[in-house]
Formats: structure tokens, sequence, C-alpha cells
């Protein structure tokens, strides 16, 4: 028979496959959001969009997001950072890398080959937020072949220490955390869906998502099909704050009250001149040059364009390619995903207000072929709404993450979907001369060139892309500019423009 081998559910060193029952694909279970909810048996449901929205958004002013992407191996991370606290986002990192090697670890050659490939999905959560901590969950979805489940992961950040803190951290002596785990077991045991021997002494490293609702009752969060079958979703254990508090460690007590009382967190950036606050200054000045107004579009069947197209942003270093852009009064076209076009809308409307094009690039980066129709068109809906609040307009265009598209994705796509057919492969290089070296060389008449806008090796390459291709003839257009004399329609695939002349 044919094992199906899961990833290690985001525990590092825990095989679970052993314990997965059956091969149908579960539903996505969403936890519920701490400190405001205190359910402890949630139903699964859809963890759509919302989910990854966490806590209060404002609670988020001053932190940064980022993530990467494996565009070969279906991988996508999003997590945060905060500029004066490098080991926030260092340690949720590190707990990324873990996840990401063992998906890889799992992953066979001919694994690509079905009908339906893999994919690593891991979206970030705030969960916590306090003078003294932060706390992220990790989501890590994991798709294998037949089978889908998700992982959950929270890594809490001690600001005061700064350092981050495992799950062993929060409690004081190893009775302590003994009795925790004791505690855990119990609350697993009453859980019928449960299987016995988890019930009896859960795992050490099954623990490691431990959040606190508004009551300041634990919620310890359990993957999926790791205590239980696949069909129960979500398991997670309640531990009543009465038990909790005798065993709490004074990091441990931080954390809980971050968790169940989240403050503000705008001042993680004030101390520190960064690039942000130079970014929202030049988001405010008003464009030197390169007003739409101030220039007709070329016709790209006579002219020689080209259009660059910048995935999975905005992020920080997008302002700094929006002067690029401006100096050279070249156009591009930005495919975000809705959480960086809901944390930073000015950077997007500045995008927007300069003439370039912004196309949907979904949530949360999951590959569109494997969701419901419900949930595709929820990620889609949910981007055009962050899009238009950010710029007051929708999208115009739609890249499906990945790439990966058919034709029944492509009917719930309301604009043209647009893929490439010159790729940079910027994000496995990180290295400004290789892609423009690779962008240089692969540039032809009508293209349409991949790259990302989150990472500064990509933007650090764009002076010389501009220049280099600007000496060639080139004019840089978006990519509605270069399709016009098509009329492309919704719901077609395009992967290229005419050649011009
Ligand atoms: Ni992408």
């Amino acid at each position: 028979m044919t094992r199906l081998r899961p990833a290690r559910w985001g525990v590092a060193g825990v095989l679970v496959a052993s314990l997965l029952a059956g091969c149908s694909l579960s539903p996505d279970a969403s936890l519920p959001v701490p400190g405001g909810n205190d359910v402890s048996t949630p139903a699964p449901i859809d963890d759509g969009p919302d989910a990854s929205s966490g806590l209060d958004a404002r609670l988020l002013s001053g932190v940064d997001r980022a993530s990467r992407s494996d565009e070969e191996r279906n991988i996508f991370a999003g997590w945060y950072t905060v500029a004066a606290e490098p080991e926030f986002g260092l340690g949720q990192e590190r707990a990324l890398q873990e996840t990401i090697d063992a998906y890889v670890g799992d992953l066979s050659p001919e694994a690509f080959a079905g009908v339906a490939p893999p994919e690593l999905n891991t979206t970030s959560t705030l969960t916590g937020s306090s003078d003294r901590m932060l706390g992220v969950r990790q989501t890590s979805y994991t798709f294998m072949g037949a089978s889908g489940g998700s992982a959950y992961r929270t890594v809490w950040y001690d600001r005061e220490n700064r350092r981050t803190l495992s799950t062993r951290d929060l409690f004081d002596s190893d009775d302590d955390w003994e009795d925790f785990r004791s505690l855990s077991a119990e609350q697993l045991a009453a859980n019928d869906e449960v299987f016995p021997e988890e019930a009896t002494e859960p795992a050490a490293a099954l623990l490691d998502s431990v959040n606190f609702d508004s009551a300041g009752n634990a919620l310890v969060e359990f993957d999926d099909y790791s205590v239980a079958p696949g069909s129960a979703g979500a398991v997670v254990a309640r531990i009543a704050s009465d038990d909790l508090l005798p065993l709490l460690s004074p990091g441990g007590l931080a954390v809980r009250a971050a968790g169940m009382d989240p403050a503000p967190v705008t001042s993680a950036r004030k101390a520190t001149d960064d690039d942000d606050g130079a970014s929202s200054r030049r988001a405010a000045a008003p464009q030197a040059s390169g007003s739409p107004a101030r220039r007709s579009a070329p016709d790209c069947r006579k002219a020689k364009c080209i259009a660059l197209t910048f995935d999975d942003g905005p992020g920080p270093s997008t302002p700094r390619l929006l002067s690029m852009l401006a100096e050279h009064d070249a156009r591009a076209t930005f495919f975000v995903v809705g959480p960086h076009a809901r944390r930073y809308p000015d950077v997007l409307r500045q995008a927007a207000d300069a003439g370039h094009e912004i196309g949907n690039h979904t949530w949360s980066h999951r590959s569109l072929t494997t969701l419901a129709p419900d949930r595709a068109r929820k990620e889609l809906a949910q981007t055009d709404d962050a899009v238009s609040a950010a710029t007051g307009s929708a999208p115009t265009l739609t890249r499906p993450p990945y790439g990966a598209t058919n034709a029944a994705v492509n009917r719930l796509v309301h604009t043209p979907v647009v893929l490439w057919d010159v790729d940079t492969l910027d994000w496995k290089h990180r290295n400004a001369d290789t892609v423009a070296r690779a962008a240089l060389r692969e540039a032809h008449p009508g293209a349409i060139v991949l790259m990302h806008d989150i990472y500064p090796t990509s933007v650090a390459a764009i002076p010389r892309i501009l220049d280099g291709l600007e000496a060639q003839g080139y004019r840089f257009v978006t990519v509605s500019e270069l399709l016009a004399s098509s009329k492309p329609k919704a719901q077609i695939t395009y992967s290229h423009g005419p050649a011009g002349k």
C-alpha cells in the first residue's frame, strides 16, 4: 500500500504520519482568536482570510509583515518583524524553517507529477501583545498528494530579555511542567475523539502552541491528526486559569497577560530611525514625475514593450522600488496578497496613483486549484476588498499563486488571469546581480517578467534592469497596457503580450 506521508505537522522530530487515518481531505479548521474567545473546542470551520487577521490589526502598527515564497516546491510563509527587535522575527523564522524542512523532507521526486501538487502554506496570527511579550501563532497547512491538514505553533517573544520562549519556558520547575502536561492529558481524555494513548500523555513536542483566552485560561492547540482523527478538526485543550496560575513562570505570567489582554505595540519602532518612517514620508510626498496623465501608453503591437510584475507585496522595500520606477517613468504591475495590502495601504495607494497596475494575488497565497470553490472565491474577494479600501479601485488582474490554475479556478475570477513568460527566479537567488542578469538575458518584446518586491535583493536589481532594457529601446508598461490590443477578457489566461516590432 502506498503510505501517505504528511509533513511532521510543524513539530520537529515528531512524525505523526502513523496516526493519519484515511485519505480524505479534511476541512480546514480554525482556532479561536485568543483574548476574545472562550471556546475550548471549536467546531471545524473554514479558516479563511479572517483567521489570519488575528488580533485587531491596529495592534500591529509599527510591525512589518515579511513573507517568503518557494515557487518550485509550492511553499509560502508569512511572519512578522520589528526592525528594532530582530530576534522577534528570527525566532519565527527558525520555527518556520523546521516546518519547511519537515515538508521538504517528505516530498518525493514524483510528488509534483499528480494533478494536485503538494503545498506548504504558513500564515501568522498575532495572538498576544504587550510591552513585555509578543505572541505569533503559525498555522501551517500542508497538502501532500491527497490529503491536507493544519499544524499550529505559537512563538512567544520576550521583548525584555530579547529571546524566544518555548512552551517549557512558560512554566517554573520540571514538576510544574509535568503538572501542565497532566492537565493537558486530562482535557484530552474528556474528548471522545482523542486517541487514548495521547490522552494519557501527550508528547511534549505536541504542546508547542499555547495561547490564552480573555479569562486567562490556557488554550493548548493540537495539530490536525496529531491526537485525534482528521474528522475531529483542530483539538484545543483548555486549562483553567486557577489550575494554571500556580505553575507559570514569571515569563509565563507575562505571556498570559499579553494573550488575555493584548495591548497595542505601536511603540515597537518608535525608537528607531528606520526605513518605514522614511517610506511614509515618501508616500506622503507628491510624485515628482510619472503622473498617469502625463503619459500615453504605447501601442505594444508597434513598440517594444515589456511588463515588469512584482508579486507577494507590497512590503517595506516597495517604496524604494516605486522611486526607482518613477525615475524611469516606468510602469509596473503589482500582484498583492491581501494581508500586505491591508498592512501597507499607503504604499499601495502611492503605487496606484503613480499609474502602476494592481492585481489580486489572493489572501493567503494558497494554491487555488486545491481549494473548494467557496474558499477560493473568498481568497479573491477579501483581497479585492483590501485593495479597494487602499486605492479606491478593485484589482484589474489576477495572478493565482504558483501560477496554478485551471478552468474551474478561472471561472471564479472576475478579471483576466495573468501568468508570465520570464521567470527571474529572484526568490531563489536572493542576489541582485543574478536577478538583473536573468531579467536582461531573458527579456524579449512582449514579455511578462516575474519578480517579487518583498525581497530587497530584487528591488536592488531594478536600476540595472531599467537601465539595461531602456538602452535596448524597451517601454515599461503595465500588463493591461501590454495586452490592450488583444482586449483581454476575464477568466482567460495570458502569459505574454504582442512581440512588437
Ligand atoms: Ni506569489
